[in-house]
């Protein structure tokens, strides 16, 4: 019988700290047990600022979180935000055999997939991810999942998710400050979309537009696997900055005033009215219809950017599964619907694909839910790649399977 076990996700986030916790038995059976979050103190503009205060607002969070869930943590499944991560591709090549021709193997995959990896990462940097995009056998057989074939040279192009050690040490002290470990390391986005998109989605060739409060990550996920990243310098918090250099007041007050009453243009309706602002000499009326302009060219700019990507790298017509948006800065009442007429393509809210009681804007968690999810499928699959992870029972008869082609 597996035991239940439970994965915490910790989203460092430029705004707030976000902590997610799951409980798992089985991948059909993983239950979001409970979120909290916690204004990010010590962490600016993708530097540790204060290691202390970064420590403190971990603390803060994850004691939260232990005291809603009633569940008591050690370690935590770390996410390295778009900015502090580089994307490269690896090849490498390995002889299967001298002289006859033999059947690929699960080992000669694991194996030609940690060449790539050694060969592609440079000595300051820590791999996060690996996605083997594709295999070649022989030179001329192009496969995604070439096991089972024959041939006597193997090579694999992957591509390479990094970060800085010194960098990923430092949040690593800053959690252990806290007074927890770090299990795993990974790219946050890409855990959001583990957790927020379908699998059919994934498979067929889908856009995730992670959008946080200083930067959004566009990734884009074909066969199940990551394909292409980008990250822009434009998140929720420069759209507060519009509101707040228009009517001239305090950030904190423009983002209350964004979060209750701003909309994205086109929803005519809902700009109409006005509403009370608080100036140091009394309170003054501001029109409904300034507060939304105000953030336009915002909106205008994140549409050019993901209308960009996808001319760069051609991938209008490769997005069957459609574009979703994640992330605090898409919670913007109007955005989605702007961007879908935007980029003529159907665009969506993630949904989150685990069983979960509802909670409020799903969408905020989805990074930190999703690294506690991607920290569950390590548990259980290690590093092979979607294409031969399986669970265990699959992980354990191919390797039988593999022995005996190994010898026989
Ligand atoms: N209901 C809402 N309506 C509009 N904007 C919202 C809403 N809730 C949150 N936001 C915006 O979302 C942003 C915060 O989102 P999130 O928590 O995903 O960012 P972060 O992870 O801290 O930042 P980053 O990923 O850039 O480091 C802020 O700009 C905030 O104003
Ligand atoms: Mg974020």
């Amino acid at each position: 019988m597996i035991k239940e076990k439970i994965f915490c996700g910790l989203d460092i986030g430029s705004q707030r700290i976000k902590v997610a916790l799951i409980k798992t038995k089985k991948p059909s059976s993983v239950e979001l047990l409970g979120v909290q979050e916690e204004p990010t103190r010590g962490f600016k503009k993708s530097s540790i600022s204060d290691l202390h205060d970064l420590a403190d607002s971990i603390h803060g969070a994850l004691k939260g979180l232990m005291k809603t869930t009633g569940c008591r943590l050690k370690d935590i499944q770390l996410g390295i935000g778009g900015p502090l991560i580089e994307c490269r591709y690896g090849k490498a090549a390995i002889p299967l055999v001298d002289k006859v021709s033999k059947v690929v193997t699960g080992t000669d995959l694991k194996k030609v997939n940690k060449q790539a990896c050694l060969l592609g990462v440079k000595i300051e940097e820590e791999i996060l991810h690996d996605f083997p995009q594709h295999y070649l056998v022989d030179d001329i057989n192009r496969a995604l999942n070439p096991l089972g074939l024959y041939g006597r040279k193997l090579s694999v192009t992957s591509l390479l998710v990094l970060a800085n050690v010194n960098l990923v040490s430092n949040i690593a002290k800053a959690v252990n400050r806290a007074g927890f470990e770090v299990s795993n390391v990974f790219f946050t986005s890409y855990a959001c979309a583990e957790v927020s998109l379908s699998k059919e989605a994934r498979q067929k060739g889908c856009l995730l537009v992670d959008m946080g409060a200083e930067t959004t990550g566009i990734l884009f996920i074909k066969d199940g696997l990551l394909k292409q990243t980008d990250v822009i310098h434009l998140g929720g918090d420069h759209f507060t900055h519009r509101i707040a250099e228009t009517l001239n007041i305090p950030f904190d007050l423009a983002e209350e005033i964004k979060i209750s009453h701003a909309v994205v243009q086109g929803e005519v309706k809902q700009q109409e009215g006005e509403i009370l602002i608080k100036k140091e000499n009394g309170y003054k009326p501001v029109k409904r219809k300034v507060i939304c302009s105000s953030i336009e060219p915002e909106t205008e700019k994140l549409i050019a950017h993901i209308q960009n990507t996808l001319k760069l790298s051609r991938l209008s017509d490769k997005l069957q599964g459609g574009i979703v948006m994640a992330g605090g800065g898409a919670l913007l009442p109007g955005l989605i619907e702007h961007v879908e007429r935007a980029v003529a393509q159907p665009v969506r809210i993630g949904k989150l694909q685990i069983q979960a009681a509802a909670i409020n804007n799903a969408a905020v968690f989805m990074p930190a839910i999703g690294l506690a999810y991607t920290g569950f499928g390590k548990s259980t699959d290690g590093f092979l790649p979607p294409a031969v992870a399986g669970g265990w029972f699959n992980n354990i008869s191919s390797r039988i399977t593999d022995l005996y082609e190994e010898y026989f």
